[in-house]
Parts: C-alpha cells; structure tokens; sequence
C-alpha cells in the first residue's frame, strides 16, 4: 500500500470540522493526524467518514479499473455477515475452510486441471499475492532441481513479456531474479513463442503468460509459448515451466472461448492465477492460485495451522484475513453457475465490441484491440492528429466523472500513448452510449481548439497505468 510520511500537524489544519447538525454530544473534536481524547457518538462517526469519502470517484463511470464495483445486496450482506470470519483460523472456521476447497476445486476444473493429477490452489487478498506465490514455487522448484544436479542457484531468472502488470518486477526485486522483458513493438504488442524461448537459459525459473495484458486486454498465445519451450527443451535439456497470468482471463476464457487451449490442457502449465474481485465478480480482495499437480509446488513452501485437532496445509504471504471475499466468491459460484458467468462476461464483451466500433468509426482514433479476448480495449490517435492528445481526451472525460485513463506503453514503445477501457458487469449499452456522446463532444471542441503540447521526452514520461 501507499507509503505515507508523517505530517506535522502546525502544517495543516489540525481538525476536521464537523457539522453541528451532524453531532449530540456537547462538543466535537476530531484531530486529522492523531487519536482524539475521547471518542463520539457511532452516528456521528459514520457521518464523519461517509463525508470524507464522498470525494472518491464514482465507480460506475470508473473505465480504469478492472476490479469489481457492484454485487447484489444478499451478496453484500453476506459479506458483512462474514468479515469477522479470519480465513486463517481453520479450527474456529472450517465451514469458511470448505468453501475455499470448493471454490479452489471449482476453479481447477474450470481451468481443465486433470482427474486424479494432485492439482491444489488457495485463495490469496489478489492476483499479486498468487503471483507472488506462483512465481515463489517456479523459484523453489528451480532452485531444488539445480541443486539436485550440482549447479549454481545464484542467478535465476524469469522471462515475460514487458507488458507484464507490476506485481512481477516486484517479485523479481523482492526474490533477486533477474527479470527478462521482451519488449512490446507495434506489430507485437505481447510476448509470443519465438522470443519468449530466446531469452531462456538454464537458469531460467520459468515463462510467464498473461491472460490477458493489462496493456491491451489481449491474450499471450499460451500455447504457442509452450510449444516453443518444447523446442528449446528437445534442444538443450531445459524443461521451463509457464505461469499463466490469468488475473482477469482465468474468469473469462472458459466462458466466452471455451476451446482456446491455455490452462492445464497445456502440458507445460505448471500453475495459473486469477483475481476473484476482477471477472471473478467479487468485491476486493480475493484472488486464486492453482497448481497443476504437487510437482510443481515445494513442499518446503507449505506450512501447517491447526484444524480440528488436526494440521492444515497453508501457503500464504500473510496471516489473518477475512473470509468475507471467499464466502463472496462461493455465492456467486451458485448464485450464477457456468450459464450466469457465460452470460455476464457475454454481455461485457457485447458493450466492448459495441464501443470500440463506435470508436474506430469516429475518425481520429486507431484500435490496438476491440474487446475480442477480454472485454477491454486500447486505442490511440492517429499520428496525424497533432492538435491534442489522448491525455488532453481523458482529462476533458473526467469533468463529467468518466475516468478513462491515458498511458504510454513501455520500454521501446514509450512514444505511444493510448486510452483504455475496461467493461465490466454493470457498464450497460446506455452507458455506452453516454460515454460515445461525451467523446465526440469533446474530439469537436479539441479540434476547434488546438493544444499546446508538451516536448516528446515530457510526453513519454507521461503516467504509465500499471493496474
Ligand atoms: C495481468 C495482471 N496481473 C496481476 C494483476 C494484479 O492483480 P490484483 O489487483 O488482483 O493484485 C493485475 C491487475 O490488474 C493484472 O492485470
């Protein structure tokens, strides 16, 4: 999370102020940066709170983001019925427990994990946090088969396209693995096969694939990636195993392309993430690791809390959590089964087609993707367009709260800006539409009235998105 400094409290005013209205109690103090001597009233401090957080954006005409901003009111009742529930105590909780087994065992075979294989996940607070775990076992498993055969565990590194989200520069700092990008080009906006294996060696921990880009909402072609280590492997020996980045495909695909082969079908997949509170449907934060069979999980990672008497098997990076996302995801598992999700994710893709269309048809934008694999798409200005920018575009949007976010994509691609957005459940056609109007308003009143543009180095520099 945010690092926060201390603030002084002579450099800003020390007090909230409180409505009178809103307080019984004789007087009303609240210090902004340290505990008041005595407490007020439970009205007064939920109307204290509710007020200072109505300055966050509005969730429905967030484009920005791919987390979950709506679920149905017994879903939200149940969630306040289970915060209090700690996912980590087994013993006291094990009904909690049973339905992150159901749920893990949903989602091994949604992801076509085999019978019989020994397949095990866990639920985690997001997809950082099973990346985090997955990318741990690759090393684990690396470091144990290098020692096995007497070789160096000193320089491992992991091999990905450089559209990768964050959470894996942050393993690679946090582990010490080198971290192998394969640059995005125009004609190549995320990893394929052929480089994927060129940058590969004996110490490499593993590939990963994305499903799909946080760039783009495009899907890494995992098999094809797979096929190529195949290659590599009947050349040199090294058998590399994929992680596949399905923070939001791995809730997406096997509903709206069902015979795309890039989970467990694919042999070399060792293990594959997902993030519940994206297309999973869940409000923040639950996210999913799955691992294809106990090979490809070190049981030095695995450690052991009570349940009934017994031990549980547990991989974590924290300790105590809710289990109000967990029992969240089990209601949506049965409250929507196979043909709701279908009928959801449809209905996203259905919007993303229809605006991306929309767009492409206005003139001055080009797609870089229509919404075909996730319902997400980017789409830049023509590079005749000099009079504005995309970051012009998306600061005019957020006058009326649309938040559509304006980047550059990375390394060897940093001259390209773009806009993207992200459908999810409850961005109806209507909406669309709204959105549709809003743009063309504002390409009219920027073509009447040029912007100053910064220098390109400033430009480039201009915000990458990274979630
Ligand atoms: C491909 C990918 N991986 C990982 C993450 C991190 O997910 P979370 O926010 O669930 O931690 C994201 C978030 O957008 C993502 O798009």
């Amino acid at each position: 999370m945010a690092l926060h400094k201390k603030v002084e409290e002579q450099e800003t005013d020390a007090e909230l102020e409180i409505n009178p209205i809103y307080f019984r109690e004789k007087t009303c103090e609240i210090p902004r940066y340290r505990l008041a001597e005595h407490g007020v009233l439970p009205r007064t401090a939920l109307q204290v709170v509710r007020d200072e957080l109505i300055l966050d954006g509005n969730a429905r005409l967030n484009l920005a983001t791919f987390v979950t901003t709506w679920m149905e009111p017994e879903a939200e009742l149940l969630m306040a019925e289970t915060a209090a529930k700690n996912m980590i105590d087994k013993d006291e909780y094990p009904q909690t427990a049973e339905l992150e087994r159901r749920c893990v065992n949903i989602l091994g075979s949604l992801w076509n994990a085999q019978a019989g294989s020994d397949a095990t996940g866990t639920s985690t607070t997001g997809s950082s946090e099973a990346c985090m775990l997955g990318g741990m076992a690759l090393l684990w498993r690396w470091r144990e088969q290098q020692r096995a055969a007497g070789r160096d565990t000193n320089r491992p590194n992991l091999v990905m396209g450089s559209n990768v989200q964050v959470c894996w520069e942050k393993f690679c700092r946090y582990w010490q693995v080198e971290p192998r990008y394969v640059p995005m080009v125009p004609q190549r906006l995320h990893l394929r096969g052929a480089e994927a294996a060129a940058r590969c060696d004996e110490n490499t921990i593993g590939v990963v694939a994305i499903m799909g880009s946080t760039m783009d909402g495009s899907y890494e072609p995992v098999k094809e990636i797979s096929e190529s280590l195949d290659q590599l492997q009947a050349g040199h020996g090294w058998d590399i195993p994929v992680h596949v980045d399905g923070a939001s495909g791995g809730f997406v695909a096997p509903f709206l392309q069902p015979d795309l082969e890039w989970d467990f079908r694919v042999p070399r997949v060792a293990s594959i993430n997902t993030s519940g509170h994206k297309y999973g449907l869940v409000y923040p934060g639950v996210g999913w690791v799955v691992w294809r069979n106990s090979q490809a999980l070190p049981g030095d990672l695995i450690f052991r809390v009570n349940y009934l008497g017994g031990e549980m098997p547990t991989f974590a990076l924290n300790f105590s959590r809710p289990g109000a996302q967990v029992a969240a995801q089990y209601y949506n598992f049965i409250r929507l089964g196979d043909a709701g999700y279908r009928h959801v994710q449809q209905t996203c893709q259905d919007v993303a087609l229809y605006l991306s269309g929309e767009i492409a048809k206005m003139g001055p934008f080009e797609l870089l993707s229509e919404g075909r694999d996730l319902p997400v798409f980017a789409f830049k200005l023509r590079d005749d367009i000099t009079a504005y920018s995309v970051f012009d575009l998306s600061e005019r949007l957020r006058e009326r709260g649309w938040q559509v976010p304006a980047y550059t994509f990375p390394e060897a691609m940093t001259d390209t800006a773009v806009m993207r957005i992200v459908i999810r459940n409850g961005f109806s056609r209507d909406l669309a539409g709204l959105l549709l109007d809003d743009l063309r308003l504002h390409v009219r009143a920027l073509e009447r009235n040029p912007q100053k543009q910064p220098p390109p180095e400033v430009q480039k520099k201009r915000q990458s998105f990274t979630h």
